[in-house]
C-alpha cells in the first residue's frame, strides 16, 4: 500500500484493488494537497544545518505512504476546501509520525525504514533523537499556528499515547505470555491514537459537528489497529523489496505480535520455542510454524473485523463527509504489500 509513490493501476471502473481504485478515482483531486504538505514538510527539515538538517532531510525524503495527511484531507466536511489549517493538521501528523519513526528504530535496532538506512544506522543513537525530537517540536509549532487549542490539545495527548504505548512494548520485550488485550491496548496506543487523531483534525478543522468529529475519530482508531495488524503480518510475511523494512525484526526483538499469540492457541508446542534469545534457525522455525498454524490468516480475520466497524462508523457520517474514499482506505489497510 503507497498512496501517491506509484503509478494508478486502474482506471475508473475497472477492477484492481482498493487502493488501485483509490488512485484512479481520487488521487487526481488530492496529490495537489499532498504535494503543498509535502513542500511545506521540505520547508521545515531543511532548516536547523548541520546533522539535524540532513537527518530530518533523509527521513523526509525516503518517502513513506503519507496515509496520516491523506486522512486529514479525507476527513473534511463534504464540499470543503483545504484552507491553511488542513494544511498545517497535515504537516503535523506527518511530522509526529516521522519523529515517532525516527526514535522507533533506535529502539527496535531496525536498519531499513522506507528502503533506506535508518537515521540510527548511519548517525547513531543521538542524533536520532535529537531529530526526533526536532520533528516533534515542528509538528507542534506548525499546529499552534491554527490557533486552535483543541487541536493542539489533541495531537499532544496523541504524542503521550504513542510515547506510552512504545515503552509498553519494550517493558513486554521477550515476553511470550503477552495476551490479546495487551496487544490490543499497546496497538491503540502507539499507532491506532494518530489515525484516530488525523481524522478527527480533519473534521475538527473543517467545521464538522461534534458527533462528526467522534466517529472520525473511530473510523481512524479502527483502521489504525487494522493497519498496525497488517504490519505486524508483514513483519512475517512481506517482501522486503516492497516494504521497504527487513522482515523477522519483531521475533529477533522479542516483540510479541497478533500472529504470534493466535498461532501459539492454535499450535501447543510453539510455546516451548520461545525461550530467551533466539538464533537464526530458531526464528526461521518459530515462523516457519505460525504460518503453518493458521496465525497469519487468523490475525488477518481479526484486522477485517476491525475494518467492518471503521465501516459502522463511518455510516453515521454519511452525508457530511465524502466516505467513498475512507471506505477504499480503510479497505487497503489490510490489502498491503508495502
Ligand atoms: C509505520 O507506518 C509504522 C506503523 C504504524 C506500522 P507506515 O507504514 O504508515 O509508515 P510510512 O510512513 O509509510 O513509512
Ligand atoms: C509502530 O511499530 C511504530 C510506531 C507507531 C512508532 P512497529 O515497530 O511495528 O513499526 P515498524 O514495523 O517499525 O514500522
Ligand atoms: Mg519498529
Ligand atoms: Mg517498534
Amino acid at each position: 500500500m503507497s498512496v501517491s509513490g506509484q503509478k494508478a493501476g486502474a482506471t475508473n471502473g475497472v477492477k484492481g484493488s482498493a487502493l488501485d481504485v483509490f488512485r484512479s478515482r481520487y488521487l487526481p483531486r488530492f496529490a495537489p494537497y499532498l504535494a503543498e504538505c509535502e513542500r511545506r514538510m521540505a520547508g521545515i527539515t531543511g532548516q536547523p544545518g548541520g546533522s539535524l538538517e540532513s537527518s530530518s532531510t533523509m527521513t523526509l525524503a525516503a518517502g513513506g505512504k503519507r496515509l496520516r495527511p491523506l486522512l486529514v484531507f479525507l476527513s473534511a466536511c463534504r464540499g470543503h476546501e483545504p484552507a491553511e489549517d488542513h494544511y498545517a493538521a497535515a504537516v503535523a501528523v506527518e511530522m509526529v509520525h516521522m519523529a515517532t519513526l525516527v526514535h522507533d528504530d533506535v529502539l527496535d535496532g531496525a536498519e531499513l525504514r522506507r528502503g533506506k538506512p535508518t537515521v540510527v544506522s548511519r548517525y547513531g543513537p543521538n542524533v536520532s533523537i535529537a531529530a526526533g525530537d526536532y520533528l516533534f517540536s515542528s509538528a507542534f509549532d506548525v499546529l499552534s499556528a491554527t490557533g486552535s487549542t483543541r487541536s493542539v490539545s489533541l495531537l499532544a495527548s496523541t504524542s503521550l499515547d504513542l510515547s506510552r504505548g512504545e515503552l509498553m512494548q519494550m517493558a513486554a520485550a521477550g515476553d511470550f505470555s503477552l495476551t490479546r488485550k495487551d496487544y490490543e491496548e499497546r496497538c491503540r496506543l502507539k499507532t491506532s491514537s494518530l489515525f484516530a487523531t488525523s481524522c478527527r483534525l480533519g473534521a475538527v478543522l473543517s467545521g464538522c459537528e461534534e458527533q462528526a468529529v467522534e466517529a472520525m475519530g473511530r473510523f481512524g482508531g479502527c483502521i489504525g489497529l487494522a493497519f498496525q495488524i497488517s504490519d505486524d503480518i508483514l513483519d512475517f510475511s512481506g517482501d522486503g523489496d516492497l516494504t521497504g523494512k527487513l522482515s523477522g525484526v519483531d521475533l529477533r526483538d522479542g516483540t510479541v505480535t497478533l500472529p504470534l499469540i493466535l498461532a501459539m492457541e492454535e499450535d501447543g508446542e510453539l510455546a516451548s520455542l520461545l525461550t530467551g534469545d533466539l538464533d537464526e534457525a530458531q526464528i526461521g522455525e518459530i515462523r516457519r510454524r505460525v504460518r503453518l498454524s493458521g496465525g497469519l490468516e487468523l490475525a488477518r480475520r481479526q484486522a477485517d473485523g476491525y475494518v467492518q466497524q471503521a465501516a459502522r462508523a463511518l455510516s453515521l457520517v454519511d452525508g457530511v463527509i465524502d466516505t467513498g474514499p475512507l471506505e477504499l482506505i480503510a479497505a487497503a489497510t489490510v490489502d498491503r504489500r508495502t
